[in-house]
């Protein structure tokens, strides 16, 4: 998304400066083209030159200075940028862009801009909860800025809470799910993904699980979200953060996995099951940890939880609905069963026992096959690689169903 994009990065005066060098690292790595302008106190953290030499670009400072590339500055890095960037954006810059104030290089430039602006709030809770910074941030949303959410955590000052500049490669994400919406494949489709495995309690300490990790579900919802589709992802226990630009509901037990999907599968186009979800549960969940007895056994009786998918597939109307089958036999057969009775469009078996395939790996081997026979066998890939190929079926199952 980012090849040959040009972007402007203006860096405020905010401990999280050291974060913005990084980021300019990593847009330039994506293939996109960076000049930065730097406030003055931005300056007291890090040196233009360490921009300069991280950019490849002159590093732009002051209205005033006679070494400048560009002529009129402001107005030519308004009319050069494909996007604006400003990261970190201090509470300040957010009040002079939310006033309209043009008092130095990076505001005026930012007035004058013709391309799309992000800001990456980051100060102390304090400042960002205050009511003057949310209507700043209000009313520069409402005039079509995007802002990516500060993350939560330690900040610099001491304190925790929400204000913490997100690390820069989630900014990356952000910015590439922000050109992905505007040119994606996938913009303006709504993609619901499950991922991970539900847990099932036993008593407050103990759950029946699965080795299930979310790689595979997780790697789909970035994928979908980086072509610019609007994702939602339902996801069990994962040590995985939450991929950029993906909407997320965390569940525990299948009947909450359920519960989540059914009520966001009749705005959705496209729905794809990678959890992995426990098909019985503890009949009995006892309300304080069971003890050791004396017996040499111990019986948990299950009941069998409901079909997620099966129940999608009986209300599905446009939907895409694309399953999983983790098999460690008679895999065909298996997955074709699975197709027929949980009325899918398609799904995705593998093998789970096979090496560099299956649970908590970075790669899988996985075989597309569809309701009529038609059957794709890929070879060993990286996760994130299956699910574009995944999200390319999809998009060609909706053309031939248009
Ligand atoms: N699935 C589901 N709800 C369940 C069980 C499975 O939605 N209670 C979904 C999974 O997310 C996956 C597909 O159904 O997309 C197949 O899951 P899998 O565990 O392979 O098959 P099961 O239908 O559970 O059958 P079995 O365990 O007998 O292989």
């Amino acid at each position: 998304m980012l090849q040959g994009k040009k972007i402007v990065l203006g860096v405020t005066g905010g401990i999280a400066v050291y974060k913005a060098v990084d980021l300019v690292s990593r847009l330039r790595k994506q293939g996109a083209e960076v000049r930065v302008v730097m406030t003055e106190h931005a300056q007291e953290f890090v040196t233009p030159l360490t921009f300069k030499e991280i950019s490849g670009n002159q590093v732009a400072v002051s209205m005033w200075t006679s070494n400048q590339e560009f002529n009129v500055e402001h107005i030519s890095l308004a009319n050069w940028a494909d996007a604006f960037v400003v990261a970190p954006a201090t509470a300040n810059i957010l009040a002079k862009m939310a006033c309209g104030l043009a008092d130095d290089l990076l505001s005026t430039t930012l007035l004058a801009a013709q391309a799309p602006i992000i800001v990456c709030p980051a100060m102390n809770t304090g400042m960002y909860e205050n009511a003057i910074t949310q209507e700043n941030i209000a009313k520069l949303m409402q005039h079509g800025v995007t802002v990516m959410p500060p993350a939560v955590g330690h900040l610099a000052c001491g304190t925790t809470g929400a204000g913490r500049l997100p690390e820069p490669e989630e900014i990356v994400h952000f910015i590439n799910g922000f050109f992905a919406q505007c040119t994606g494949d996938m913009r303006g489709l709504r993609v619901l993904v499950t991922a991970a495995g539900t847990r099932e309690p036993i008593d407050p300490v103990r759950f029946v699980g699965n080795r299930s990790s979310g790689k595979m579900g997780y790697a789909v919802a970035q994928q979908a979200a980086e072509r610019g589709a609007e994702v939602l992802l339902v996801t069990g226990p994962s040590a995985l953060p939450i991929p950029a630009n993906v909407k997320a509901i965390k569940v525990e037990t299948t009947k909450e996995m359920l519960d989540a999907c059914l009520e966001a599968f009749g705005s959705m186009d496209v729905v794809i099951k990678a959890a992995a979800v426990a098909d019985y549960r503890p009949r009995d969940v006892a309300d304080q940890k069971i003890k050791k007895k004396t017996d040499d056994a111990l019986t948990v009786v299950m009941d069998k939880n409901p079909d997620i998918l099966k129940e999608l597939g009986s209300r599905k109307e446009k939907q895409i609905l694309v399953g999983f089958a983790a098999e460690t036999q008679n895999l065909l057969a298996n997955a074709k069963e699975k197709i027929i009775k949980k009325n899918l469009d398609m799904i995705v078996a593998n093998d789970v026992t096979a090496a560099g395939a299956g649970f908590n790996t970075d790669t899988n081997i996985v075989k597309f096959l569809y309701p009529d026979g038609k059957l794709r066998s890929l070879e060993q890939m990286p996760k994130t690689e299956v699910a574009n190929l995944l999200l390319d079926a999809v998009m060609e199952m909706r053309q031939q169903k248009m």
